[in-house]
């Protein structure tokens, strides 16, 4: 009797110990039969909106600056975001977009009427930076440009325009303007935007109406375009539904969705002095970003089933209180190891959606909310979020490598999310590169990664993490938070053991 006991009580230990064993596992495993695709370059790119410090003063300084520009760009930043691989830029706005009038920003700059930026802390705006300097600063960053065009408060003719202006090679009177302000041949920009945010600044409009304004608009913007609809307000899925029925697949080629990663509209909390419930819901947030892209994309799947029309996240990232003393319109944000768990994981989110999320926009490239780049005066600081973006470029243009994932849970309280995300592409050398974020406030998390029948020679990493969370790169210490060689992972042929430390972001690369 005794005896049948102890079997008793050892088997339950045994399952105990057992279960443990499984929660202490974290696996990624590679599905090769799995259906895949090439991770769009485009999913990385970043916005720029005429808001507070992110052209004038971020990208633009003028060509009587001191500090080394070309055109009035600072090279600086065009040797920082060249570096990063920036793939798109978008511009000018945001709510600014449709406030727009880009008529204004052509030829002679002391000739260019003012406007007043109602937007974004009623600033006058000059219209020294227009669309010769928007463009050709992208030729300058090897990135292509994405127009977001003005419906609000703008006409069909006025976007019409805009397009013969960038786009016609012929003679016309806005190519013959074009020339006349210096530019011969067109840029041919291929991504626009038909106004932004529609169901709010940009008009407080109801999918109804909206609609039938992107049908007329679209409907006179000749040429080889991209047309990107103003999409959704994060869960706002009915706004997806009415597009995706009422707009001919023939005029969209992109339907656009915002998610900002907010503790709370009223409470926004500190960019830096933050506590562990407050980077929680943050984290919470960014990983909502996965149940967004799923239910968006099966709306999608009901009208285009054979997803012609891209998701396109034009505006992502974490918003927080502006730093003390700088203008609450500026939303002026430091960027900590949070923001680098954000971004790390919204990107691991993406590649594993990359059969419909085929373009992306971080919000905003420099000195506004979730920012790659801070600049003062001649400083130039590269924040961690550029060193997440910097790591995962080489997923662009790779071919995705379906995973598997279990994940242990992250817990705070009674809450939990799951620690560990991936994702894993293959490039065109052959060269395969697996992300790996580890939210996880306290614990490092041990990985086995399956990669089944592809099996690998050589291993090599880079990891960003830091002491604490609230870490960042400041003016006075930039260099605080870089990447650095990774050695917590081994290889033998098809299994990979890593071991992430507490809110890392690591990259692995295998030949
Ligand atoms: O990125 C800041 C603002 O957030 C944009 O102008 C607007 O589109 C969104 O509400």
């Amino acid at each position: 009797m005794k005896k049948k006991y102890q079997y008793i009580r050892t088997g339950i230990l045994g399952l105990l110990l057992s279960t443990q064993a499984i929660q202490a596992q974290n696996t990624v495993t590679f599905k090769p039969d799995a259906p895949t695709q090439t991770i769009n370059r485009n999913i990385y790119g970043h916005f720029a909106e005429h808001l507070g410090n992110c052209i004038y003063g971020g990208f633009y300084v003028g060509d009587t600056s001191h500090i080394p520009n070309t055109n009035g760009v600072r090279k600086d930043v065009i040797a920082a975001l060249r570096k990063m691989k920036i793939p798109n830029l978008r511009w000018p706005g945001g709510c600014f977009a449709d406030t727009y009038h880009w008529k204004d920003g052509i030829g002679p700059k002391d000739k260019r009427p003012t406007i007043v930026n109602t937007w974004w802390g009623n600033v006058t705006e000059n219209n020294s930076f227009g669309t010769h300097d928007f463009l050709n600063m992208c030729e300058e960053l090897g990135a292509e440009p994405y127009l977001s065009g003005n419906v609000g408060s703008g006409t069909v003719q006025e976007l019409a325009d805009w397009v013969q202006y960038t786009n016609f090679g012929g003679k016309s009177p806005m190519s013959d303007l074009r020339r006349q302000n210096g530019r011969d041949e067109p840029w041919k920009v291929r991504f626009w935007g038909i106004g932004n945010e529609a169901w709010g600044c940009g008009g407080n409009m109801r999918p109804e109406y909206y609609v039938d304004l992107y049908r007329k608009f679209t409907t006179f913007m000749q040429g080889h375009i991209f047309r990107i609809a103003s999409g959704a307000n994060s869960s706002d899925y009915n706004w997806t539904e009415v597009l995706m029925k009422n707009i001919p697949g023939s005029l969209l080629d992109g339907i656009a969705l915002h998610h900002y990663s907010v503790i709370d509209w009223n409470r926004k909390g500190d960019a830096v002095d933050f506590t562990e419930e407050q980077y929680f819901t943050t984290m919470k947030q960014a990983l909502f970003m996965d149940t967004l892209v799923r239910k968006h994309a099966a709306i999608m799947d009901k009208y285009d089933p054979a997803k012609k029309t891209a998701l396109v996240v034009d505006e992502w990232g974490g918003w927080y209180n502006v730093e003390g003393g700088t203008n609450p319109g500026f939303l002026f944000q430091q960027n900590t190891m949070r923001d680098a768990m954000v971004a790390g994981s919204t990107l691991n989110i993406f590649n594993n959606h990359s059969d419909r999320v085929r373009m992306a926009n971080l919000a905003q490239a420099i000195n506004v909310l979730q920012s790659v780049i801070l600049t003062k005066g001649d400083i130039m600081v590269l924040t961690p979020t550029y060193y997440v973006m910097e790591m995962y470029s080489v997923h662009q243009d790779a071919t995705l490598i379906p995973i598997d994932i279990h994940s242990n849970d992250y817990t705070f309280g009674n809450q939990k999310l799951s620690a560990v995300s991936a994702s894993a592409s293959k490039d065109k050398n052959g060269v395969t590169h697996i992300s790996l974020v580890n939210i996880d406030a306290h614990k490092a998390q041990e990985i086995t990664l399956d990669t089944r029948s592809e099996s690998y020679k050589s291993i090599s990493g880079s990891v960003l993490t830091s002491a604490k969370l609230q870490d960042y790169n400041s003016f006075t210490k930039p260099d605080n938070i870089k990447p650095v060689d990774f050695k917590g992972a081994t290889l033998k042929k098809n299994t990979i053991s890593v071991k992430l430390p507490p809110f890392s972001v690591v990259v692995l690369e295998l030949k």
